[in-house]
């Protein structure tokens, strides 16, 4: 299982996109898939697919703090067939950990613990890959995720304080000791000739570009009702969208 963390330093900048058409794309190449959302602070309107909203990372949560009374986190392991309880099936047989808004969660004081929690036991679960949807906070559980998997993708554009920011952000983590060798940028959006180069983006940040994702064409836009189910991936006609696509999973 390959463990994908989908993240960004600014809200709204394509995580929960990639996230989702990362993973329907992988599924619908044959392999098998979980996509976790483990953004609790987003309102939900955009969520998992369009799928029914339980069960959810909450129930998984409550759960956890139920055995969190008889062990330490670490020694918490659920089973196969209980893990699975907790997932929703997408059309394409795509599995999703779906979560509501939850807000308050973000203000538990245990809850890097939880998370860690989390991750480690889908981690175990028979899937080829796992992509992990976050929010853009830099607070400790997104840390834990970012531990936690093999790769870590930041979707941004190349505006210059974008790029800049991410620089800081970079620089902040390795002062705390994370390494960010595995980290790897999704530029989300063509980038707009005047603001920051590619070639300059990779040199500054130390980090690969590795994908171009084109902003989609308005003619193909599902309307607001269907977004939820509708994967840009699945419709042949996206070809730009979908080759780009298949680029930054072809690196993973
Ligand atoms: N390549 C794209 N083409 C067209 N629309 C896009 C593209 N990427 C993102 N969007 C749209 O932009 C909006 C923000 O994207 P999205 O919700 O994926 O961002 P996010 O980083 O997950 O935001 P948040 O930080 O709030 O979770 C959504 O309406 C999404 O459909
Ligand atoms: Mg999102």
């Amino acid at each position: 299982m390959k463990t994908i963390m989908v993240h960004s330093i600014h809200r709204g900048e394509g995580k929960t996109k990639v996230a989702k058409e990362l993973a329907g794309y992988t599924q619908l190449q044959g392999n098998k898939v979980l996509l976790a959302d483990l953004d609790f602070i987003t309102d939900p309107h955009s969520r998992a697919l369009g799928l029914p909203s339980s069960p959810n990372l909450e129930d998984l949560l409550k759960d956890i703090d139920a055995e969190a009374e008889k062990n330490p986190y670490f020694a918490i392991n659920f089973s196969e067939d209980k893990l699975r309880s907790y997932l929703l099936t997408h059309n394409t047989g795509l599995k999703v950990l779906s979560s509501e808004n939850a807000k308050e969660l973000a203000e538990n004081e245990e809850i890097a613990h939880k998370i860690r929690t989390v991750v480690r036991n889908l981690k175990q679960l028979p899937y080829d890959m796992l992509v992990i949807d976050t929010d853009s906070s830099n607070r400790d559980y997104n840390q834990v995720i970012l531990e936690e998997a093999d790769h870590v993708l930041i979707v941004m554009d190349n505006f210059r304080y974008n790029v800049k920011d991410l620089i800081l952000y970079l620089h902040k983590l390795q002062n705390m000791g994370y390494s960010t060798e595995n980290f790897k940028i999704v530029l989300n959006k063509v980038p707009d000739p005047i603001q920051v180069t590619i070639d300059e983006i990779e040199k500054d940040s130390g980090l690969p570009v590795i994908g171009i994702v084109p902003v989609l064409d308005k003619t193909y836009h599902p309307s607001p009702e269907t977004e939820n189910i509708y994967l840009n991936v699945a419709d042949p006609k996206n070809v730009d969208f979908i080759n780009a696509i298949k680029q930054i999973v072809a690196v993973l």
